[in-house]
C-alpha cells in the first residue's frame, strides 16, 4: 500500500494504517460563531470563532488510495454519495493531492453517528476526519495547525474540530495566500471548565437551505450583517476572559446572545432565512423558564432548527427534562467536551 512508509513517532495522530488511514473526529458548538465568508474559494471566515468539541457523533473516515481507479469513490454512511456531498469530497481530495504531489485517485469511506446536514456540524466532524485520513494516506506530515487549516478548506467549522475542548479559529488577515495561511485554529485551555450541553433534537431531517448557501445571501443581502460581525469580536473578548474565569453564567449570556444575533442577520437578509422552527421557540421559552426558577442554562442554535443548551453537569438531568416537556416529540441528549480529531489506530474496533 502506498501509505505503508510513513511512520511518525509524535503519537497516534500520524500513525499509518496498512490499508489506508481510518480518522475519527467528533462534532463542534460554536459559542462564538462563524457566519459569512471572505473568500469563497479558499473558505476564509469573515469573524474569528470559539467552539467546543463533543464527545458525541464522532465521524468515523477511511481514505484509501485507488492507483488504478480512473476517479474518487466516496461513501457516506454505506452508500455512494453523488452531487455535490459527492463533489466537496473530490475537491478536497484534489488540495491534498496538490499538496501531497500525488495523482492517485481514492476511495472515501464516512461514517456519521449524527444526522447528516441537520445543523448538528456533521460537515465540521465529517471534513475535519477527511482532512486528518487523507493527510496520512496521501503521506502528508502536517502538524494540527496545518491540519486545521486544511479541514477549513472542507469546512470552515471543521478547523476547530481537529482539536478536543475549546478552540478557537482565526479569521486571518489578508488576501489570497495570506489569508489563506492567516485563517487556522488553535486550541484554547481551559481545563477546569466541562460544561455540559444539553441538545435537543428538534427535526433530525436534512436543512432545507445549506449553511454555505445561507451564509452567501446573508453576507450578500442583509442589512444586519455587519453590525453583527463587528460585535462578534466584543463578544469574542469577552467570551474568553469569562471561559477562563470559568463563568458559566457569562459564557453562557454571551454564546446565546451571539447565536440569537446571528439569526437575526439570517431572519433580515432577501429573501430571508429562518432555521428556527416552532419546537425551536418553545425550547428557547423552556430555557428561559429554567433560568426563572433559578438553574443556570442558555441556548444556541445553528444552521438547523436544533437547540443546545449549556447548563452545569449537576443540572443536565433537569435541564433535559424541561426541554422535553417544552417540545414533546424532540429527543434530548447529553454532550461534555470531547477530544480532538486523530488517526484510528490499527489495533481499535
Ligand atoms: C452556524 O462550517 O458548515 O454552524 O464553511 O460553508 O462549510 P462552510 O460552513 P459550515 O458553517 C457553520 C456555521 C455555524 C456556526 C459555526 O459553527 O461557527
Amino acid at each position: 500500500m502506498p501509505t505503508d512508509h510513513v511512520r511518525e513517532p509524535t503519537g497516534p495522530r500520524e500513525r499509518v494504517l496498512d490499508h489506508g488511514a481510518t480518522a475519527v473526529a467528533h462534532p463542534n458548538i460554536a459559542l462564538i460563531k462563524y457566519w459569512g465568508k471572505r473568500d469563497e474559494r479558499l473558505v476564509v471566515p469573515y469573524v474569528d470563532s470559539l467552539s467546543m468539541t463533543l464527545d458525541v457523533f464522532p465521524t468515523t473516515t477511511t481514505v484509501r488510495l485507488d492507483p488504478g481507479a480512473a476517479a474518487d469513490s466516496v461513501l457516506l454512511d454505506g452508500a455512494s454519495a453523488g452531487g455535490e456531498p459527492r463533489q466537496r469530497v473530490v475537491d478536497f481530495l484534489d488540495l491534498v493531492r496538490e499538496l501531497a504531489g500525488r495523482t492517485e485517485r481514492a476511495a472515501v469511506d464516512t461514517r456519521n453517528a449524527v444526522p447528516t446536514g441537520a445543523g448538528l456540524a456533521s460537515s465540521a466532524s465529517g471534513f475535519a476526519a477527511l482532512a486528518v485520513a487523507a493527510a496520512a494516506a496521501y503521506g502528508l506530515r502536517l502538524d494540527d495547525t496545518a491540519l486545521s487549516r486544511l479541514a477549513r478548506r472542507g469546512s470552515a467549522s471543521a478547523a476547530r474540530s481537529i482539536f478536543g475542548g475549546f478552540a478557537l479559529c482565526h479569521a486571518g488577515q489578508g488576501v489570497g495566500a495570506a489569508a489563506d495561511r492567516s485563517s487556522y485554529a488553535e486550541p484554547v485551555p481551559v481545563p477546569d471548565f466541562d460544561p455540559a450541553l444539553v441538545i435537543a433534537l428538534v427535526n433530525a431531517g436534512p436543512k432545507a437551505v445549506s449553511s454555505r448557501a445561507a451564509m452567501r445571501r446573508t453576507v450578500e443581502t442583509s442589512p444586519l450583517y455587519q453590525a453583527w460581525a463587528a460585535s462578534n469580536k466584543d463578544d469574542l473578548a469577552e467570551m474568553r476572559a469569562a471561559l477562563h474565569r470559568g463563568d458559566l453564567d457569562a459564557v453562557g449570556e454571551i454564546a446565546e446572545r451571539n447565536a440569537l444575533g446571528m439569526h437575526a442577520t439570517m431572519l433580515a437578509a432577501r429573501p430571508a432565512v429562518r432555521y428556527l422552527s416552532p419546537a425551536t421557540v418553545a425550547v428557547l421559552d423552556g430555557v428561559l423558564q429554567l433560568r426563572r426558577d433559578g438553574t443556570p442554562a442558555y441556548a444556541t442554535m445553528d444552521a438547523g432548527p436544533n437547540v443546545k443548551v449549556l447548563c452545569h453537569p449537576a443540572d443536565a438531568d433537569r435541564v433535559a427534562a424541561t426541554l422535553l416537556a417544552a417540545a414533546p416529540g424532540s429527543s434530548v441528549l447529553t454532550a461534555r467536551r470531547g477530544p480532538g480529531a486523530r488517526l484510528r489506530t490499527g489495533d481499535e474496533p
